[in-house]
């Protein structure tokens, strides 16, 4: 049974897809996506990605790691959203890096999701010079497949996760260079760095964990904000990413949490509590403590 789309939320759709990016791949990415970690198989994945494309999401995260793509496929199908509409993004796990683990590990999340194609294919962690040896030929064959998957139309656009300069460098001098890397973002660890070297080389960041998992929810700097401007905690987070040229990957399992959080794009941050906001990274609050090199 498909479910019904409100007129509304085709509009926040729209809205949100018109506020997106445009790929060096020449496709369009909304300006805020939907995630899917932690989301447990079965009905609660179904239900939750079928309220976010009922909210107005139309880019969804999703990983073969999270164990969920076949419930995701489930709710993709049930949903009634044009194909042509969805974003749907997935990633290849650390133990398939590798040319043709990486194509079978694609293969294999393709027919979880039940999809002909995906619009994003992510490396999800890159091999590390501190825990691979070879780091560099494993991440470069991985991208390869990357590459041939792409050539052949199995995915419009490719990129990386969790990538920094050092472990970039290689995939930048190959024929298709990274379009996305998805890192962790939010007040608390905002990574400016790692964003102004890959928006100056031309990719497109994502934010992940723009709560810092909840936590950065109740850090009292952002509540002050959240008070002055007559927003949510969450919505100074997503708007937070959004002003640093982010796309944000919000997770929520409560309707009205993810709609709630869907409404950034009608005020902004002004530069001094911007400032303010970058001053948390000296506390690292939300920080998951997850680097590929540690
Ligand atoms: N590439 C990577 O390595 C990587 C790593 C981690 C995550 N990700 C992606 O990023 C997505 C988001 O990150 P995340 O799931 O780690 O954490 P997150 O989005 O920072 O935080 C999720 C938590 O915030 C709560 N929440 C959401 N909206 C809220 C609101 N308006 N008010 C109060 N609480 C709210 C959620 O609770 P409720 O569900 O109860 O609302 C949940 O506990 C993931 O789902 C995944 O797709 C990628």
């Amino acid at each position: 049974m498909t479910i019904e789309i409100r007129a509304e939320a085709k509009a926040k759709a729209l809205e949100i897809c018109k506020a997106g990016f445009k790929l060096s791949s020449g496709h369009n990415i909304p300006a805020i996506g939907f995630g899917t970690w932690a989301l447990t198989p079965g009905t609660d994945t179904v239900e939750a990605v079928k309220c976010a494309l009922q909210s107005g999401y139309r880019l969804i995260d999703g990983a073969a790691f999270y164990g969920n793509e076949i419930s995701v496929g489930q709710a993709l199908a049930q949903s009634g959203v044009p194909r042509e509409e969805l974003f749907i993004t997935s990633k290849v796990w650390i133990d398939s890096l590798g040319y043709q683990k990486t194509i079978d590990a694609f293969m294999k999340s393709l027919r979880e999701l039940n999809l002909e194609y995906l619009d994003l294919y992510l490396i999800h962690w890159p091999a590390s010079p501190y825990k691979h040896p070879n780091w560099e030929r494993l991440n470069l064959e991985t991208w390869q497949a990357m590459i041939k998957l792409y050539q052949d139309g199995y995915i419009r656009t490719i990129g990386v996760s969790n990538f920094k300069e050092l472990h970039l460098g290689a995939l930048m001098e190959t024929q298709v260079q990274p379009m996305v890397n998805q890192i962790e973002i939010h007040p608390g660890y905002s990574q400016r760095k790692l964003i102004k070297f890959c928006q100056d080389n031309n990719i497109v960041v994502e934010g992940w964990s723009p709560f810092g998992r909840g936590t950065v929810l109740s850090n009292n700097v952002v509540n002050d904000l959240a008070k002055k401007y007559q927003r949510t905690p969450a919505q100074i987070c997503l708007r937070f990413a959004r002003q640093l040229g982010v796309i944000p990957i919000p997770k929520s399992a409560s309707m009205d949490r993810m709609s709630a959080n869907l409404d950034i794009f009608d005020f902004s941050i002004s530069n001094e509590d911007m400032l303010t906001l970058y001053s948390l990274d000296t506390t690292k609050v939300g920080f998951s403590g997850e680097d590929p090199d540690l």
